[in-house]
């Protein structure tokens, strides 16, 4: 199973659900690749943001050898499942989706976390260390939950 993860920029949100789901691929030998990217191409290259590492090193899942990249129409190809932080990201996606095929494949993270379907992930690159936290949190619960469903062959 081939899993990206996608936010705006690549240095906040979805380089924690990379390092979350990346780590428990691992710990449950899922085999498989996880990555991730951002719609917007304003950070490639960068580690993560300083505040999204120190969240992750400090609650288990270091971050700090991630590199952001923007995301390509060839990551439909790359990928089984493609995860959006919120509807912007989703619908930058969609917007270059070539088929049915690939516009399948792309879905709201927090739809896969029962009671917060159709929320988005906060952006918290303005916020507060407790923004960085509560990101961590709901995509720890978020990831969790992709676990569950990939070793239950349960991915609609
Ligand atoms: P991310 O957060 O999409 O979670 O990586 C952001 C990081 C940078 C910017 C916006 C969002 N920015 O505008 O530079």
């Amino acid at each position: 199973m081939n899993v990206l993860m996608v936010c705006l920029g690549n240095i906040c949100r979805s380089p924690m659900a990379d390092g979350l789901l990346r780590m428990k691929f691992k710990q449950h030998g899922i085999e498989g690749t996880v990555d991730s990217a951002g719609t917007a191409n304003y950070h490639i290259g960068k580690a993560p943001d300083h505040r999204m590492r120190a969240t992750a090193k400090s609650l288990g899942y270091p971050i700090d050898e991630l590199r952001a990249r923007q995301f390509k129409v060839n990551d439909f190809d790359q990928f089984d499942l493609i995860y959006a932080m919120d509807n912007s990201n989703r619908d930058n996606m969609l917007q270059l989706a070539r088929n049915d095929e690939d516009m399948k494949k792309v879905r709201l993270i927090l739809d896969e976390l029962p009671g917060n379907e159709g929320e988005a992930v906060p952006d918290p690159y303005y916020g507060t260390q407790h923004d960085f936290e509560h990101v961590f949190h709901l995509l720890d619960r978020a990831t969790d939950q992709i676990i569950t469903n990939i070793k239950h062959h349960d991915n609609r």
